[in-house]
């Protein structure tokens, strides 16, 4: 997985990865990310939101809820908006846009989600992502990032093992980083954490004190 060229060629298989490892409704990360959000209506932006997975079932389960789905690959847009004509969903947009330069004023969302892309780009992009998300975010706005997590049980490290082996090089290095640190570091202090099948779904507040 990783750059845009790569994704012209996973796009079409790239729902495959819910039907694989998050398709336990009680344990899935996608479930855990509506799980946050109340009913009330909301502005959401989904940073990269590839096959808009996440976006789709936010939008499906809040439906006072406003949310738009951005993403670099054309071909993940063009999945995801095949998606959502079937789905006729008319509370989500999807936009073709790059993270790095979000064309959104500043504190305009209540919510900014950031699923499976940290572990698979540059720190530097990372830097540049994070930035964007805390300049568009509300000051009282929560950010929510769904990322890879090693699971304990032997029988779940299988499957797992097929993750390691296709995500970019550094990814092993990136499961083991101190969560809390490195979001501190972009001015976010982590609220919790909700520990998923494969993944972790950590919920963040703009750092006051920064
Ligand atoms: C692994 S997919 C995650 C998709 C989705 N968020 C999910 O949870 O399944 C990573 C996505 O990040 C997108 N992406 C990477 N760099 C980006 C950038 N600079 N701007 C917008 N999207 C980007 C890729 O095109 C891809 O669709």
């Amino acid at each position: 997985m990783g750059s845009d060229e790569n994704y012209q060629l996973n796009a079409k298989f790239y729902d495959v990865l819910d039907r694989t490892y998050f398709r336990k409704p009680a344990t899935s990360p996608r479930n855990a990310v509506i799980s946050i959000l109340g009913d009330e209506p909301l502005k959401v932006l989904d940073m990269c939101t590839g096959t808009g997975v996440n976006a789709f079932a936010i939008a499906g389960a809040r439906r006072n809820a406003k949310v738009i789905g951005i993403d670099i690959s054309a071909a993940m847009l063009q999945k995801a908006a095949a998606k959502l004509e079937q789905a006729g969903l008319s509370n989500v947009k999807l936009l073709h846009m790059d993270a790095a330069n979000l064309q959104f004023l500043s504190e305009e969302f209540d919510v900014v989600v950031m699923s499976l892309v940290l572990h698979e780009i540059s720190p530097e992009l990372a830097g540049k992502l994070l930035a964007e998300a805390g300049r568009v975010l509300k000051n009282a706005g929560k950010l929510i990032v769904v990322e890879w997590e090693e699971p304990v049980s032997l029988v779940k490290r299988i499957p797992f093992y097929l993750v390691k082996k296709t995500e970019p090089a550094g990814f092993e290095d990136f499961l083991k980083t101190e969560m809390d640190q490195y979001f501190f570091r972009f001015g976010f202090e982590m609220t919790h954490t909700i520990h998923c099948d494969y993944s972790k779904v950590m919920v963040l507040s703009k750092n006051e004190h920064i």
